[in-house]
């Protein structure tokens, strides 16, 4: 069977290119000692330049290699390494340089390592934004940052192997079954795989055989009567087993994965259905970059960037803009029920014929790396917003329909006459009200971005004008049959070049800031959410007189999921309100626009509360303070434990707040954080407060036990968290 181990401890890491770093006898002593993921340069959260990280390094490790391979074949899996990577093995070159930062490869170290041995295994990292690999060529609009920033496996197979697996949901409405092709690299005769279709718990439901010794075989489980289908609010997965026996019926590979049921259609009525139901898709573009790390996530924060889109955003949909995304990340939208549209690397430029191939290199290894997904129901085959291209987008679309003719197609494009080889015209449309539809089906793929960036410390007509222009755009897509969803931008501000962003190459462009602390837009977002799930009740304003143009408070905006709202100004109510269908009827719950109860200026300025009813109950109260004293710090770790694995990390995060616990986005501070026990910050230390918030992140070291986290400031005083770092299991 075979085994195979992840690898990410254990290098040395040196940011400059030393030559001869791949022998065998060079001394790297004095190198970093780092673990993977990794980021070729740590950086402050804004105002650095992309220069820094695009350089060429070096990582170097000696890796066990077991021996178990004896006569069998050792390769080296990796997740990702941004941007072009040559891999050196004792010495020795074991493959043509890889290009590409966001797709996993592997290489052979067969014959090149001797089992029962340490082989040097020695990696040069090209992290120039080099014109020859997409995205690169023109301009790019987010960073692409550097280094081995996933994760890294060593696996070791028998000699014939299963090199890949597609399985898909044949029926699945009416009379379920799966099929699966088989892939065998160097299969031989009487050679037979078996398929399995068990419950997470491990119960078999279903199994079937059949002769693999041609290399591809098609293999399908029939009669699955009873099948849970997966979708958004139950997201059933299944597990898949697939084993190679060889002629004697010994076991020889077997590779496992999970799966769900489900039908996915952009329909030619302009509907999304899943399951046949009808879904209008309400989403956000997601960067997979971070504060300080670059791309280099681990998988915590990947998972929690999944559980903040779907559980605190409310969507259903997100876009992987603009390249494919970790696994961890994917993986966590197949667990809780997140819709994904996935899209090949690439921003406009479209590069001569070399490049091209990359591209379809690129879009070949996204699709077979996650074509079992349920949570993936698109694939974006154009390069963002590039110009028409008719033969390469004809060959693109051809090839993601070869490789799943189970899904459709889309290519995200900004031009409205563009020629559509795809199946749905899925494009970025700026502009309020939203463009009629030029093709059904049809999707917005962004909207607002840069048509009205916003700082959390912007002034309240800013913020509030940002939640509302989403509100209404997400409202007007829904009242429109004929377009299938809406996917803003974006989800959390991100790190940029020189040529966009605000001065401080940060694209503002969020609902949520880049520490994805949530701005009021998100709140428009985050009241969509099922009252059962959750109650919300968002007051967007800092409740101060003199913030607005002209001063005062109106209107008064509250995002709610409640049925009804009483407002109290001091101890007096002032009214009881219903949502604003009328103006956002297309939203599920739209917010609470209140006009007219503004106060004067130079009124005698008091508390404001709000309440929220469900049937007739109270269920959520919140309060703003008329005095905008700050009175704590609100700090918090996004987890209270950690895996010892020198690489697991956490948000610590922190905002000032008031008495009833309102952020004071005016008020500043400069955090000073130190830790005791095994862990250490990351991130600009102290830390000056943006919005009167911000964030870092706390790191295990490799070593398990308790951790305390000590923040202190200048007026706020001090405060202490603590936290456990646990062993890694084996
Ligand atoms: C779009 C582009 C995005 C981002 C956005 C900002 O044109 O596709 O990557 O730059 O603009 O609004």
């Amino acid at each position: 069977m075979a085994w195979r181990e992840n690898i990410n401890r254990g290098w040395r890491y040196r940011p400059d290119d030393i030559s001869g770093s791949e022998k065998v006898e060079f001394d790297d002593k004095t190198w970093e000692k780092i673990c993977l993921p990794h980021t070729n340069k740590l950086f402050p959260h804004n105002g650095f330049d992309d220069k820094e990280y695009q350089i060429v390094s070096w990582y170097r490790k000696k890796v066990a290699v077991p021996l178990r391979a004896v006569d069998k074949r050792v390769f080296l899996d990796f997740d990702g390494v941004m941007t072009a990577c040559t891999v050196y093995v004792n010495g020795v070159k074991a493959a043509d340089e890889h290009k590409g930062g966001y797709i996993p490869f592997s290489v052979e170290l067969t014959g090149l390592v001797e089992p029962g041995t340490e082989a040097l295994i020695a990696v040069q990292v090209d992290s120039n934004e080099r014109p020859d690999i997409p995205p690169f060529g023109y301009m790019v609009d987010y960073l692409t940052f550097g280094g081995i920033y996933r994760d890294v496996y060593l696996r070791v197979c028998a000699k014939s192997f299963i090199s890949d697996v597609f399985a898909w949901g044949v029926d699945v409405l009416t009379s379920p079954k799966l099929s699966a092709n088989i892939s065998i690299d160097n299969p031989a005769a009487g050679q037979t795989v078996s398929i399995s279709l068990s419950e997470l718990s491990g119960r078999e439901i279903a199994s079937a055989t059949c002769e693999a010794d041609a290399g591809d075989c098609l293999i399908s489980l029939n009669d699955l009567a009873d099948i849970n289908l997966w979708s958004i609010e139950s997201p059933y997965l299944y597990r898949v087993e697939v084993k190679l026996f060889s002629a004697d019926e010994e076991v020889l590979d077997s590779y496992s994965f999970k799966f769900g049921f489900r039908k996915v259609e952009f329909c030619k009525d302009g509907a999304f259905r899943l399951n046949g139901k009808a879904l209008k898709l309400r989403g956000l573009n997601r960067s997979q970059a971070y504060p300080f790390i670059g791309q280099a996530a681990p998988k915590r924060l990947q998972v929690q960037d999944a559980d903040i889109l779907k559980y605190d955003l409310a969507l259903n949909l997100m876009r992987t803009s603009h390249c494919p995304q970790s696994p961890h990340f994917l993986d966590r939208c197949d667990e809780i029920g997140l819709l994904v549209f996935e899209e090949l690397p690439g921003w406009q430029h479209i590069g001569d014929s070399a490049w091209k191939e990359v591209s379809k290199a690129d879009l070949t290894a996204m699709i077979k790396r996650d074509r079992n997904r349920p949570s993936i129901i698109l694939w974006g085959v154009r390069i963002n917003e590039s110009q028409d291209d008719h033969d390469f987008y004809t060959e693109t679309n051809a090839l993601a329909h070869k490789l799943d003719p189970t899904r459709q197609t889309g290519g995200v494009r900004c031009i409205r006459d563009s020629e559509c080889l795809e199946d749905v015209f899925t494009y970025n449309d700026f502009v309020d009200p939203p463009n009629p539809p030029v093709y059904i089906p049809y999707m917005i793929s962004e909207f607002m971005g840069h048509m009205f960036p916003t700082k959390t410390w912007d002034c309240e007509d800013r913020k509030l004008e940002h939640a509302m222009r989403h509100a209404e755009i997400q409202s007007k897509q829904s009242l429109d049959s004929s377009i299938a969803g809406a996917i803003g931008w974006c989800a959390f501000d991100y790190n940029t070049h020189a040529s966009f962003g605000s001065g401080d190459r940060i694209c503002y462009h969020g609902v949520s800031d880049i520490f994805r602390l949530p701005k009021w837009a998100a709140y428009g977002y985050s009241s969509q959410a099922d009252p059962k799930d959750k109650v919300v009740l968002e007051i967007a304003t800092g409740w101060t007189v003199g913030d607005r143009a002209a001063g005062g408070v109106d209107p008064i905006v509250v995002f709610s999921n409640c049925e009804s709202i009483k407002v109290y100004i001091g101890d007096e109510l002032r009214g009881e309100f219903t949502p604003s269908s009328d103006e956002y009827g297309g939203l599920p719950h739209p917010p609470f626009v209140i006009r007219g109860l503004g106060f004067l200026w130079g009124e005698y300025w008091q508390d404001l509360a709000v309440e929220g009813y469900i049937s007739g109950k109270c269920v959520i109260k919140k309060m703003m303070a008329s005095d905008s004293q700050p009175k704590r710090l609100d700090v918090w770790l996004d987890s209270n434990e950690l895996i010892a694995d020198g690489q697991d990390m956490t948000w610590l995060k922190f905002r000032i707040v008031d008495k009833y616990d309102n952020p004071l986005p005016y008020i500043s501070e400069i955090v000073t954080i130190t830790t005791n026990g095994p862990v250490s910050v990351i991130g600009t230390n102290p830390f000056i407060t943006q919005g009167g918030q911000g964030a870092l992140f706390v790191k295990s070291a490799e070593f398990a036990g308790d951790a305390e986290v000590k923040i202190t400031t200048s007026r706020l005083g001090e405060y202490v968290l603590h936290l456990k770092v646990l062993p890694v299991s084996e």
